[in-house]
């Protein structure tokens, strides 16, 4: 039974040593906000930072799309129970990205406090949910896309993992990443 608290309307709770994700509250989004004005936060994430000041509705927006195409999550760390960060399992929706007859995700992830970044927890996540997403729901292709050229924190998280880089994207300013599930198990 979903909860009236949970957003992300699904009941995934998964963990690994220092982290939980578990499905994505209502009362995530404020927590979230603060993070969203720091520049260089926004930087990592958006191609151009929006105009206006990011809101909770503005947030809100991004995840009801998100959480209706895949898998929400908080990133909680275990020590202290708090929310430091969003990931989403994701199903392949750029056209460019899919593959007929595959089954692709795709995964967006934020840790918000960039005094967390480099410390490990981005590779704990997201080794956990390759082996979800590979082992659990059986995927054919995982492809992290949409990663600014710049990003080179995120382009060193895909590579640490495996992954390759597919294609260039926006004219060059983006590069989208995959491992195969063949590439996957050989490695794990
Ligand atoms: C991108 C992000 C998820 C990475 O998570 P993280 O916890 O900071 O990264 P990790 O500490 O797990 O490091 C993963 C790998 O990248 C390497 N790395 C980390 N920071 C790096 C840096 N600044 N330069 C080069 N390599 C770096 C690590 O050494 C590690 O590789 P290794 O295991 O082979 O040593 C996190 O920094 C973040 O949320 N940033 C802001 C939002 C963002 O950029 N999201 C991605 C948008 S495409």
């Amino acid at each position: 039974m979903i909860q009236p608290d949970n957003f992300a309307c699904h009941n995934v709770h998964l963990e690994t040593e220092r982290l939980k994700l578990r499905p994505f509250k209502d009362a995530d989004f404020d927590t979230a906000v603060p993070f969203y004005r720091d520049p260089e936060f926004l930087n990592a994430i958006e191609e151009s930072p929006p105009d206006e000041p990011v809101t909770k509705e503005y947030l809100k927006k991004a995840g009801k799309f998100m959480r209706d195409s895949g898998f929400l999550f908080a990133i909680v760390e275990k020590a202290n129970g708090r929310a430091i960060g969003e990931v989403c399992l994701q199903w392949m929706n750029l056209e460019r990205a899919k593959i007929a007859g595959e089954k692709i995700m795709r995964l967006p992830i934020a840790i918000w406090d960039k005094t967390l970044w480099g410390k490990g927890y981005g590779k704990e996540v997201v080794r956990c949910l390759m082996a979800h997403a590979f082992g659990k729901l059986e995927i054919d292709r995982f492809c992290p896309v949409d990663v600014p050229v710049d990003n080179v924190r995120s382009q060193a998280l895909w590579r640490s993992l495996g992954l390759t880089v597919s294609r260039e994207a926006d004219g060059g300013k983006m590069l989208d990443f995959e491992i195969t599930r063949i590439e996957y198990e050989k490695i794990n």
